[in-house]
């Protein structure tokens, strides 16, 4: 039998199977870590139960760059992508083009309360809640002990204790060790970085709950201060442009005491293959100062269809089963991503494989979310001000108490237009 007769009869078989009507469905997965390789085995084991394909569209890792991706084809109106991943932050700015989900969404509700406010837009279900987020501290067990220290309650300690251990290391021959290290580059990440010194300084969440603009105030600015004073300190100057993965690559690579990140980070640094398996624990982020408390952004993501999308029911069939009990599950004991399933934070197989889950469940419970809610599709905008703002103050080129008299005034201008009704 000629190749192509052979490939034909095979195809004929398949579609005998699986039924006529067999699609290719395309889904937009992030690429962190090895999140690709977990969303990929999720996409394919719908495929064979389903007899459909996926094809996987790798993303930016920069939430920022992936944003202005998606709107671009979204404005489009392009059907390239069916599923998109979202950002926690993007319902509001996005909701428009994805279709409503709510016939389909029938246990919404036993997802946690925080994701299923975000889900809504406009009394529709935008998107189905895939795995939650929380800024954590990341620290090597191993120097903690070394040198005598505790895992750092405050920022002071944690700069101190970052400091004390960059010198030893140092000193004991490795010259690229750094105290702490975590996002820095002018992007979305930055913003979450920021609202935990913020907010865990009593600084407030940028614009509160009814919308008003809060962020210039003494305590948003000594946060600031705070961690500019980390930049070439126990910082390496490098941060200005880190995302997630250049962090992790400097802690996991063995090169840094503490680490802010995502909990996709633990299950590489637990890995066969990482020089700090076994070394690594999870705990809050510090508090700030006296009346501070432990501050964690909420993150996280969610699967929505495209409106634009030509085969929308498989499509929807793909995102139930993705955001499902056995998938959240697999991907929790895989690749360390939180369910959005309250339900799964009681299952010991995932407490075995990533104990953070169950034992910081109080960080994700009161993570603090970004004004996304508020700002609706302003959001994108607030945060483009905000973070540029705390990246001219972490690279020394503002004040950062002027930078935030600044900064009032330019969300006051988009406000107006904006969000304010
Ligand atoms: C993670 C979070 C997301 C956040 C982004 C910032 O992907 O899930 O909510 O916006 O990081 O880099």
């Amino acid at each position: 039998m000629s190749r192509t007769l052979a490939t034909l009869a095979a195809a004929a078989g398949l579609l005998l199977s699986t039924g006529a009507h067999a699609v290719e469905i395309s889904l937009s997965c992030s690429a962190l870590g090895k999140e690709y390789e977990v969303c990929k085995e999720g996409a394919d084991a719908w495929a064979q139960k389903t007899g459909n394909t996926v094809k996987i569209v790798s993303t930016p890792n920069s939430a920022t760059e992936r944003l202005a991706l998606y709107q671009q084809l979204l404005a489009a109106g392009a059907g390239d992508i069916d599923v998109f991943q979202i950002d926690v932050v993007w319902p509001g700015i996005l909701g428009e083009h994805f279709k409503d989900l709510t016939a389909e969404a029938t246990g919404l509700n036993e997802h946690i309360p925080a994701m299923v406010d975000v889900a809504r837009v406009g009394g529709k279900v935008v998107a189905m809640p895939w795995f939650a987020d929380a800024g954590l501290l990341y620290y090597r067990q191993d120097l903690l002990d070394k040198y005598n220290r505790q895992v750092p309650q405050t920022w002071a300690e944690l700069t101190e204790t970052a400091r004390i251990i960059q010198e030893g290391e140092r000193k004991a021959g490795n010259n690229d060790f750094w105290g702490y290290v975590w996002q820095g580059r002018a992007y979305e990440g930055l913003t979450t970085n920021a609202l935990e010194w913020v907010a865990s300084n009593n600084g407030g969440t940028i614009v509160n709950d009814t919308g008003e603009i809060t962020i210039d105030n003494p305590n948003a600015a000594e946060a600031l201060k705070t961690a500019a004073g980390w930049v070439g300190t126990v910082t390496p100057e490098g941060v200005l442009n880190y995302t997630e993965e250049e962090s992790r690559g400097v802690f996991q690579a063995g090169n840094a005491a503490f680490m802010r990140n995502w909990p996709y980070a633990w299950a590489l640094a637990q890995s066969d293959d990482s020089t700090i398996k076994g070394k690594v624990g999870v705990a809050p982020l510090p508090r700030g100062g006296a009346d501070g408390r432990h501050a964690g952004t909420l993150g996280g993501q969610l699967l929505a269809v495209s409106r634009y999308s030509k085969n929308a029911d498989a499509a929807t069939d793909l995102v139930m089963y993705l955001t499902g009990q056995e998938e959240q599950k697999r991907r929790a004991i895989e690749g360390s991503f939180n369910p959005t399933i309250l339900s799964l934070y009681e299952d010991a197989d995932i407490k075995k494989s990533a104990p953070f889950i169950g034992n910081l469940r109080e960080v994700f419970a009161n993570a603090v979310p970004r004004p996304s809610g508020v700002t609706g599709e302003d959001y994108n905008k607030v945060s483009t001000e905000f973070f540029n703002t705390v990246h001219q103050v972490l690279s020394k080129r503002a004040e950062p108490a002027q930078a935030l008299t600044r900064l009032d005034r330019d969300l006051k201008r988009i406000k107006r237009d904006g969000w304010q009704q």
